[in-house]
């Protein structure tokens, strides 16, 4: 395991994090704490969760982990969690207010059983509450000790940047959390280079596209068996129906699975290795179902991608931005230098 600043913060934290979004759902209580106990022995410090999880559930099948391990193992631990959607409320009453806030907080560190969180993230941009009622609530419950960190989640680059702005000199903003991996790169476009500007670790979620970058899904066939795809073909943002008819998806598949055989190591180690080589990314979140995918995914710690594998998947996957200002011409009117 490796460790990194968790963006322009003082904290240190594991450069692979361990997602929660399986516990209580495809992954039992039992299997979930075995891998939790696996994380911890290989040296993660990241338990990453969030309210809506399992409806709450996910959040408690952590918190009698932490109530049943010993001081040394559950101090390591850096708690990050995440409010906005409706949990136990109605629709209406969730979103960034004040109020939703306060109340998902509390519920959050009550299902987990601490009195503090070390990051709390907003899980996406909240169209209806003002900014700045929002970011009073987090610097409040700074103040207060029930969070020491702040972080953004799904938030586009302008607002971001708007966040980071109105939060300096507040309260630590310290991270963004967006979709990235091979598949889904147009986070560089704008989220990645505001991140970067303000000083946010970026933590990447689905960094194996929801199981497509292990390769297990094909062409040829629908997804069938016990995988997330077989189970609910349409699932999210990872639906086979749109991503399989992305000849780019194929493309990138074929490199991933090309430099996999070259180096002797699987699909989803190589793209981990990929996403962890990208500028401003602080820790991967990994996603399991068992602990035998999280033990070979934890194996990517140590793969070397030459300069040689890097081109060819930076190539396979490069979303090839259409036109000016995202292309070659706009990046160099933006560019200036003294000769
Ligand atoms: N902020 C947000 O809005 C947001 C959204 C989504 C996720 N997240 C966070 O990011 C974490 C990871 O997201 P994710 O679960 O989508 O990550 P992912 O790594 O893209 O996908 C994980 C899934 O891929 C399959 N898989 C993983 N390793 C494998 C291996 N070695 N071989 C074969 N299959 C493998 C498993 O599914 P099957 O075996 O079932 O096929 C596993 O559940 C979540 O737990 C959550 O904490 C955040």
């Amino acid at each position: 395991m490796k460790y990194r600043q968790l963006g322009a913060s003082g904290a240190a934290i594991s450069h692979y994090s361990l997602g929660t979004m399986t516990f209580g759902a495809e992954t039992s209580e039992e299997d979930s704490h075995a891998q939790l106990d696996l994380y911890a022995e290989r040296g993660g410090t990241v338990i990453e969760t969030a309210d809506v999880y399992s409806g709450g559930v996910s959040e408690q099948i952590v918190g009698r982990w932490l109530a049943n391990r010993d001081n040394a193992t559950t101090d390591a631990m850096f708690l990050a969690g995440k409010g906005r959607f409706p949990v136990g409320v109605p629709a209406f009453e969730a979103g960034l207010s004040r109020r939703h806030l306060r109340r998902a907080l509390d519920a959050t560190l009550a299902r987990m059983g601490v009195d503090h969180l070390d990051l709390y993230q907003v899980h996406s941009w909240d169209p209806l509450t003002p900014l700045e009622e929002t970011l009073g609530f987090l610097e409040d419950a700074v103040r207060s000790g029930k969070v020491s960190y702040v972080g953004l989640s799904n938030f586009l680059g302008w607002q971001i940047a708007q966040a980071a702005t109105l939060a300096r000199g507040r309260f630590p903003l310290v991270s963004m959390q967006p979709q990235y991996n091979l598949l889904a790169r147009e986070v560089e476009w704008e989220i990645v280079p505001a991140s970067e500007a303000n000083g946010l670790g970026i933590l990447p979620w689905s960094p194996l596209g929801g199981g497509w970058l292990a390769g297990k899904y094909t062409k040829d066939a629908a997804p069938s068996g016990a995988t997330r795809l077989g189970e609910d073909p349409e699932r999210g943002v990872e639906a086979y129906g749109k991503r399989s008819q992305d000849e780019r998806t194929w493309r990138v598949l074929d490199a991933v699975s090309e430099v996999a055989t070259r180096i002797g190591r699987t699909e989803a180690q190589v793209s981990l290795a990929w996403l962890d080589s990208r500028p401003a990314v602080s820790s991967i979140i990994l996603g399991c179902r068992t602990s035998e995918q999280l033990a070979s995914n934890l194996d990517a710690s140590d793969v070397e991608l030459s300069a040689e594998d890097l081109a060819l998947l930076d190539e396979a996957s490069d979303p090839q931005p259409a036109n000016w200002p995202y292309g070659a011409a706009g990046v160099e009117q933006r560019s200036r230098s003294l000769g």
